[in-house]
């Protein structure tokens, strides 16, 4: 790790910039190529040739015009000063990687939150190796890790005690009942900071993935991370390693910024999804590099009846300059769970290479709710086999209280400026049967690698096409220009 060069210069400088160009180039030369091939499509290439960079192209958006200065600002302020900072040495941690440090971030922890009202307090983790087991947070807190600092997820599961389900899941994610807590917890929170120079935190998580290979879990996987009904929350510049489950998990948050994170997992690690923000509004998830066993971003709101029942959405999404890899699973994800309702998403410059699926929605009967208004734009897939995949689940449900009456609607879902090179396999858009999703509209949709003779897979789905590679569906009908 190289700590003299500017955090972000390798999200914003060195890292997307240079593909992107040299994939435009690449890219620019396999459509022709391509079209030479398959030559027939002469309107076709007169619209592609004329989408290269360089045309005069105002409905592209603002990418080229604003660059990186779109950014998550506006959803959290500066980074808060603390009038009281501690180290969690000051507490009696020990950071040899060997002596549990959970007594010490607990105290550290309680005596903070006395400076909930006094000007708020940062708790610092220097360079060490921190094993504990869960702790909480608190508000108007900020917990630093230093650099080379490592807070280690303890490998005793008594030390990720099980807390109650979530109301808008009804149980356990993976199991009934009860689910273990996340190695770093909160719950009812306001002005809360995870940061630091690039400092780590490693769940530990082969033992549950063990147990959950094995079969013999007896509780639901804890998260890493975890803040339930929380405000104005800052988690960046950290890396986060082998989460036992899901990564990051803000539910019925608002206002929370990601950004400048490195999640990392093995690829074969089971559900260790990136970010999943789940019946929360406002959020804004930005300069992630993201390698798991799972979606990079998944977003959620509760399952099923009890989901319906909650009714919290996830609403005022943005995913933005997130980059990275997962063989098995998807770029990112809308669903499975998205009984609450999901609105608002806006998904852009998102480069996914190596993968199942680039843009995915999941959903099924049982689910209710809805999906509506979500846009993924500037997306860039290399070698992900199916680029865009609508789906049905596989009879996921909690119980048998699920209600098959209760389909969701999907409605208003825009695809536009995607590059896909090397996919193996044609879209899929599943919709559901008495629950057609509406206005799927794709624009400016290039699809290189598909063999000619795979056609898309449409049922249940209706919307409308133009300028898309290789010629989609009769569902999708063309149209001149988009609106
Ligand atoms: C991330 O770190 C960089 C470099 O230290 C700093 O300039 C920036 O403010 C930090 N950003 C956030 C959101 O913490
Ligand atoms: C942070 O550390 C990780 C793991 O060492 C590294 O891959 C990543 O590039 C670092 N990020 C920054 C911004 O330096
Ligand atoms: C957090 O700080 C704000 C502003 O100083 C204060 O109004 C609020 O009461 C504090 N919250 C808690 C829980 O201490
Ligand atoms: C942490 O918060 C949860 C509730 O969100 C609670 O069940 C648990 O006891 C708390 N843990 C500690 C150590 O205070
Ligand atoms: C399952 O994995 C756990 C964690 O590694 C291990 O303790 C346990 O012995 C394993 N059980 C079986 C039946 O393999
Ligand atoms: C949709 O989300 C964007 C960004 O998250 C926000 O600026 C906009 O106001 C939202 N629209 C509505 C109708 O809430
Ligand atoms: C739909 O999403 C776009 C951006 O993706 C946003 O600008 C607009 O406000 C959203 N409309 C509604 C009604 O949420
Ligand atoms: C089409 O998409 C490509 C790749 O995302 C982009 O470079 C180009 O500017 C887009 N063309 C138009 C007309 O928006
Ligand atoms: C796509 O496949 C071709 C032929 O196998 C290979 O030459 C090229 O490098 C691949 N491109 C990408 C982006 O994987």
């Amino acid at each position: 790790m190289n700590s003299e060069k500017p955090l972000f210069g390798v999200f914003t400088g060195t890292f997307i910039r240079p593909p992107w160009t040299l994939l435009l180039m690449l890219f620019g030369l396999l459509a022709i190529l391509t079209l030479q091939i398959f030559s027939t499509d002469a309107v076709f290439s007169v619209r592609w040739i004329t989408g290269l960079p360089g045309a005069d192209d105002g409905s592209s958006g603002p990418r080229d015009v604003l660059g990186d200065e779109r950014s998550c600002v506006g959803f959290f302020g500066a980074v808060p000063r603390r009038k009281v900072v501690m180290s969690i040495a000051d507490f009696g941690g020990v950071g040899d990687g060997r002596t549990s440090n959970t007594e010490s971030f607990r105290r550290a922890v309680r005596c903070m939150q006395g400076f909930g009202d006094k000007g708020g307090s940062q708790l610092n983790v220097p360079k060490g190796r921190w094993l504990t087991g869960s702790f909480n947070l608190t508000s108007n807190f900020t917990l630093f890790l230093e650099e080379g600092a490592v807070i280690l997820g303890s490998q005793d599961p008594k030390e990720w005690p099980i807390i109650a389900p979530l109301p808008s899941y009804g149980r356990g994610r993976e199991r009934l009942g009860g689910r273990h807590i996340s190695l770093v917890h909160g719950d009812g929170l306001t002005n809360v900071v995870i940061t630091g120079a690039n400092g780590t935190i490693d769940g530990q998580g082969k033992m549950w993935w063990d147990l959950w290979w094995n079969k013999t879990l007896e509780h639901t996987r804890g998260h890493l991370i975890e803040l339930l009904n929380s405000n104005n929350v800052l988690i960046s510049n950290l890396t986060l390693l082998n989460s036992p489950f899901w990564t990051i998990h803000p539910v019925y948050c608002s206002n929370v910024v990601i950004k400048g994170m490195t999640i990392l997992a093995p690829l074969n690690a089971p559900n260790t999804d990136g970010i999943d923000p789940d019946s929360s509004n406002n959020v804004c998830i930005e300069d992630c590099y993201i390698e798991s066993g799972d979606d990079l971003v998944a977003v959620k709101s509760g399952w099923d009846q009890y989901g319906i029942a909650i009714a919290r959405p996830s609403a005022n999404i943005i995913v933005r300059r997130v980059s990275g890899t997962t063989p098995t699973c998807s770029g990112v994800g809308i669903g499975s769970e998205m009984s609450g309702g999901i609105s608002n998403v806006t998904v852009e410059d998102l480069h996914v290479w190596d993968s199942a699926a680039g843009v995915r929605i999941k959903s099924d009967k049982g689910r209710g709710g809805y999906i509506v208004n979500v846009s993924f734009s500037n997306i860039i897939l290399e070698r992900v086999k199916i680029p865009i995949r609508f789906s049905r689940g596989s009879n996921d449900h909690p119980d048998e209280g699920w209600d098959p009456k209760a389909v969701p609607k999907v409605k208003g879902i825009f695809i536009s400026n995607m590059v896909s090179l090397n996919s193996t396999k044609a879209p899929v858009l599943e919709g559901i049967e008495d629950a057609s999703f509406e206005d799927i509209c794709l624009t400016n949709v290039t699809l290189l690698g598909i063999s000619q003779s795979t056609a898309w897979k449409c049922e249940f789905v209706s919307g409308f096409a133009s300028e898309v590679f290789p010629v989609p569906c009769a569902q999708l009908q063309h149209k001149g220009s988009s609106s």
